[in-house]
């Protein structure tokens, strides 16, 4: 599916993605830890065009992807969330959802002229299928309340919602559960795991070891840049370096 080979990304002096190589095969849902700042963001935003490599190759179903700019490979298949939350606070939430339907030919102004016949068939479409989505997120009460008026995990759970409106093979996740509460963790839980079923991948940067260790069926470890490790949840829990490099530091943080 997702192969990263030699990936390095610079910034001046500093080398925030050192040369990493991975693959994430079949696993279902794959989880990236590390400590802040070792590269695990910029990694994500190699993978999905938002920034350049400076050396290495990444391709998605074999075909190369890098250098490919974000739109294209969000159509290949590659959805992602970022860090902090990109809804458009004045738009409803079910027309945060409709907004993000790939390729509308309502975008583009011909259509409009030529084939509006055509053009309103998709925008019924992209509703009944923001209808579905809102749903399946459980916003459905909440579909026309200003999406900047939702508290912050809903709003995390609607951009979750706006990459599910581009059918996605993988879904890249920026620590979807920061700041959002218990519950609607919970909630985030059984989505990504129907989503799962339905065989949509998922790769998620997560800091809550717990949920990382629940969901994950494969675990790739960074420290400064450099991929330290990958096993599964057990593997990583018992590996000295991982340990060492950020289990432990949690743990101190945690005790402090
Ligand atoms: N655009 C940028 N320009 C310069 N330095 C950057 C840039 N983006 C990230 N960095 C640096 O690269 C390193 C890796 O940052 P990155 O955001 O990838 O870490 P992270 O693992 O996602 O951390 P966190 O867990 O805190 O989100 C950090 O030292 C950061 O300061
Ligand atoms: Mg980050």
């Amino acid at each position: 599916m997702l192969e990263i080979e030699n990936v390095t990304k610079n910034f001046g002096a500093l080398t925030a993605v050192d040369n990493v190589s991975f693959r994430l095969g079949d696993t279902t849902i794959s989880g990236l830890i590390g400590p802040n700042g070792s590269g695990k963001t910029t990694l994500f935003h190699l993978i999905t065009g938002f920034y350049k490599l400076d050396t290495g190759n990444i391709s998605f179903l074999n075909r190369k992807i890098d250098g490919l700019p974000p739109h294209i490979i969000s159509r290949k298949g590659i959805v992602r969330t970022f860090q902090q939350t990109r809804v458009l606070p004045f738009l409803s939430t079910l027309d945060n959802l409709v907004a993000a339907a790939p390729g509308q030919l309502g975008e583009n102004i011909l259509p409009l002229f030529f084939r509006p016949a055509r053009v309103a068939k998709e925008e019924a479409e992209n509703r009944e299928k923001a209808l579905s989505i809102l749903e399946t997120l459980g916003l459905t009460k909440l579909r026309s309340t200003p999406a900047g008026d939702l508290s912050y995990g809903q709003q995390k759970l609607l951009e979750i919602g706006r990459v599910l409106m581009a059918d996605p093979k993988l879904i890249i996740l920026d620590e979807p559960t920061a700041g959002i509460n218990p519950t609607l963790i919970r909630h985030l839980v059984t989505i990504l795991e129907n989503l799962a079923e339905q065989s949509v991948k998922i790769f998620l940067i997560e800091h809550n070891m717990p949920l990382v260790t629940e969901l994950c069926d494969k675990i790739f470890v960074m420290d400064s840049g450099s991929l330290i490790f990958s096993g599964t949840p057990a593997e990583v829990h018992n590996n000295p370096r991982v340990i060492e490099a950020y289990l432990g530091r949690e743990k101190d943080a945690a005790e402090a």
